[in-house]
């Protein structure tokens, strides 16, 4: 959660296996081989909303336990966020007992889960869901509880055990950045030795861009899902920062996500308190753009009408969802402007116009449509949707025709163009 300073030191993997990391690396080739995550993993992630609340005494209801995930079990398949598409109900830290076992395995905290993971793991599976879990690439958690660090294997054993479907693999607490790289290579081939399918969501570049640039070309080979940045807040400061990270790097990070392996920006944190409705959308919007996992961090017990729409809006996740997997990118940015576009299948094309002005009122703005989807996306011509704020059908546009909006500050229009077919 946090990149962790400190100078090479001594290996994180005994050398043995090393022998077989090389032999992994030449094999695979594209994403990692595990059958998972075809489109952007879609879910709910306690760390934003409920951090590391273990105070079950004095706020039961917001404590990270047994109840908190089997309530969201319950409410995920109650309240449509199970038919929208929302599968992985995942722990982040501060799940587990401050020591290991015996026998050396994790366990977790007996009074918050006092059936253990494997019965939360029955619940969650009961409902049609699956379960995320989190452990950590050092020797702590970022929280400081137990490390996975000499325990990949029984760690990796363990959670198949459990009837773990998704790991969160953080990396504090891990003394270099050559021993961080080679325990996330080691834990991924751990989980394929389980035989069990676990969805395997790493955090690599973001503790290795303070040293140097990350090998996304490896990272695509053993990760599902990766961290580049920093970690998300409920603020628009944190969303904005998220999406200049995103377009400066984007020639670096976008080509290599596809199904299987995607650029992870982070938990969705709408419905929570920190973003106006505008900035919501901005953020939904642009985590569709950006073939982002879906991962919720709110209340689903208690989030506004509002909020659950935006979050479940069918087109919105269409648009994420497509089948095509290739990650969208900024095409140009005018003043305040930003204008993002993703390539979807049958040709069709996803636009994003983001007004960053925190100023004045809706701004207006056009664009000649020609300029769109690399010059193919209306060419000869094209209906246009809008999708968000709302959804609003405007009809055939010719390539020669120009598309306007009227953007809220810090808001987003999006739209969704299909080409016509010539005839
Ligand atoms: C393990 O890796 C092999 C080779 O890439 C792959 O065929 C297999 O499906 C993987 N198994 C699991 C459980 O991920
Ligand atoms: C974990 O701690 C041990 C003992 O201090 C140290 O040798 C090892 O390098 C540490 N591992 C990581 C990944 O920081």
């Amino acid at each position: 959660m946090r990149p962790e300073r400190g100078g090479a030191k001594r290996l994180c993997v005994p050398a043995l296996r090393l022998a077989a990391l090389v032999l992994w690396g030449v094999l695979s080739a594209g994403a990692l081989n595990n059958g998972l995550a075809k489109t952007p993993t879609m879910g709910w992630l306690h760390w934003e909303r409920f951090m590391c609340n273990v105070n079950c005494r004095e706020q039961p209801d917001a404590c990270i336990s047994e109840e908190l995930f089997m309530k969201m079990a319950d409410v995920m398949v109650s309240d449509g966020w199970k038919d929208a598409g929302y599968e992985y109900l995942c722990i982040d830290d501060c799940w587990m007992a401050p020591r290991r076992d015996s026998n050396g395995r994790l366990q977790a905290d007996p009074v918050r889960f006092p059936g253990g993971i494997p019965r939360l793991a029955d619940y969650v599976h009961s409902k049609g869901l699956k379960l995320g879990i989190y452990a950590d690439v050092g020797n702590k958690t970022c929280a400081g509880y137990p490390g996975s660090f000499g325990f990949y294997d029984i760690d990796a054993q363990t959670f198949a055990n459990w009837g773990v479907d998704l790991l969160k693999f953080d990396g504090c607490y891990c003394d270099s950045v050559d021993h961080l790289i080679d325990g996330y290579k080691y834990m991924s081939l751990a989980l394929n030795k389980t035989g069990r399918s676990i969805v395997y969501s790493c955090e690599w570049p973001l503790y290795v861009w303070p040293f140097r640039k990350p090998n996304y070309k490896e990272i695509q080979q053993y990760c599902n899902h990766w961290r580049n940045f920093a970690d998300v807040y409920d603020s628009w400061q944190s969303i904005k920062k998220i999406l200049d990270w995103t377009s400066s790097n984007q020639e670096e990070i976008i080509g290599v996500a596809g199904p299987g392996a995607w650029n992870d920006p982070d938990m969705l944190v709408i419905g929570n308190f920190g973003l106006s409705w505008d900035q919501q959308i901005t953020q939904m919007a642009l985590w569709a753009i950006m073939a982002a996992p879906l991962l919720m961090s709110n209340d689903l017990r208690n989030i506004s009408p509002q909020a659950r729409a935006l979050l479940q809006n069918k087109d919105v996740i269409a648009i994420n969802q497509d089948p095509l997997g290739k990650q969208g990118y900024q095409l140009r940015k005018e003043n305040n402007i930003q204008v993002w576009e993703r390539p979807l299948s049958n040709l069709a094309w996803a636009l994003a116009m983001v007004n960053q002005q925190e100023m004045g009122g809706p701004q207006l703005y056009g664009i000649s449509v020609d300029s769109l989807g690399k010059g193919v996306a209306c060419n000869p011509s094209c209906s246009i949707t809008q999708i968000l704020p709302v959804k609003r059908k405007l009809g055939i546009f010719a390539w020669t025709s120009s598309l306007k909006a009227e953007i809220n500050p810090t808001g987003t229009v999006l739209f969704l163009l299909e080409i016509t077919q010539k005839t």
